[in-house]
């Protein structure tokens, strides 16, 4: 029988249909997980379990995640895909087409894309941009200086500062790592120690981890240029073409709102997964008086002080135990 009817089996799985994360808390759990056997059970089970969770998990958040590339079914229906012939794989009416999308990988914005054109000739010429100063922009960076010291490489980063998740605006005194220091230090320079009133077993607070990458762009150097000197701060990419073997990079200038262009045969994005805030609509939260503030601007804020602020817990080194 096809994993598919298994798992919607309405007497295991009630309203099975219906997308209801909640169904694992409710007191059915213990009959869902007994019944859940996608991955089959005992000592011949799959061995890609963790694997295959971790890709789903990595797939649908680099497919949904404000930013993502955008889908247009295309001659598909409902009865195109509710399963409802079992031949070990589940399949939809035999008659079907199938299942059909077209992907729209970039939407240009007929101003920047006339942008691009007249200003593809005044564009700034690399032979690497990389987008984003974060941890991995920066390594990437200092790797492929190391290995072709005269690349011409730029880093361009929308922020006023280096380091992304853990830049100097998005810091605050009770942000911990969640790392130790052999991780969070790259080989070729070692990371101070914080001092034990700083660290909670092998972990420290996150400001270690800023002023390393601080320093750590300042002492890297190659061919007379630092790997701080090849930051453009301030400089958010608009859009990116490929044309004729060149990655036409728009970019704005935050602080003056103009844009400029640029171009490389060589572009790495190194953006993050976590910069584009997307702050979901919470049921209710026109009744809520309070500030919704996303984790990008936690650093910024003054909520962290706020001590009328209620479920808000520290302990004794500050640290965040839930909200
Ligand atoms: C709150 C929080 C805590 C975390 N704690 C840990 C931890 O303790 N341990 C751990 O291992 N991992 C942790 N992580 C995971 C974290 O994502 C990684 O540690 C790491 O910082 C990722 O680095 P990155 O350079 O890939 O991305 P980021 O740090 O997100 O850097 C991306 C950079 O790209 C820039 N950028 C984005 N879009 C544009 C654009 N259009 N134009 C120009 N620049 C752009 C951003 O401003 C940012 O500076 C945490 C993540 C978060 C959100
Ligand atoms: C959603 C994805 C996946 C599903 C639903 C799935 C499901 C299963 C099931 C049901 C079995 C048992 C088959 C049987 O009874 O003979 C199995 C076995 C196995 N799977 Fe997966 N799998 C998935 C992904 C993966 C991945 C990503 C890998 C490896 C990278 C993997 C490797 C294996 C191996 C090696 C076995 C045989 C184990 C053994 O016989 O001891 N699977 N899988």
């Amino acid at each position: 029988m096809t994993a598919y009817f298994q798992h919607t089996d309405p007497d295991v799985f009630s309203d099975p249909d219906r997308f209801v994360p909640d169904r694992w808390l409710s007191p059915d759990a213990p009959k869902m997980a007994r019944n859940f056997v996608l991955f089959s059970r005992g000592s011949r089970n799959c061995i890609g379990m963790n694997l295959a969770t971790a890709e789903i998990n990595f797939m649908l958040t680099a497919l949904f995640r404000p930013g993502a590339p955008k889908f247009e079914l295309f001659e598909t229906g409902e009865t195109d895909v509710v399963a409802v012939h079992d031949y070990i794989v589940p399949l939809a009416r035999l008659d079907s087409k199938g299942f059909d999308f077209s992907a729209l990988w970039y939407q240009p914005n007929p101003h920047s894309q006339a942008a691009a054109m007249s200003q593809a000739e005044d564009s700034a010429s690399y032979d690497c941009i990389i987008v984003g100063a974060g941890l991995t922009g920066i390594v990437a960076a200092q790797r492929l200086l190391q290995a072709h010291p005269e690349t011409q490489l730029v880093i361009l980063e929308r922020d006023y500062c280096l380091g992304g998740v853990w830049g100097e605006r998005r810091n605050y005194p009770s942000f911990w790592s969640q790392w130790t220091h052999g991780i969070a230090e790259f080989s070729d320079m070692p990371m101070e120690r914080p001092p034990p009133k700083d660290c909670m077993h092998d972990l420290f607070r996150a400001k270690y981890t800023t002023n390393y990458l601080e320093d750590y762009v300042n002492n890297m150097s190659h061919s007379g240029k630092t790997l701080r000197d090849r930051i453009q701060f301030n400089t958010q990419v608009q859009s990116i073409r490929k044309t004729n073997g060149q990655w036409n990079v728009i970019c704005l200038d935050v602080n003056t709102n103009s844009q400029r262009s640029m171009c490389s045969p060589k572009l790495m994005m190194a953006n993050g997964q976590a910069s584009i805030p997307n702050v979901p609509h919470f049921a209710g939260q026109e009744y809520y008086s309070g500030q919704i503030i996303h984790s990008i601007d936690f650093g910024q804020s003054d909520i962290v002080q706020d001590q009328s602020i209620e479920g808000v817990y520290k302990n004794e080194s500050g640290l965040f135990t839930g909200a």
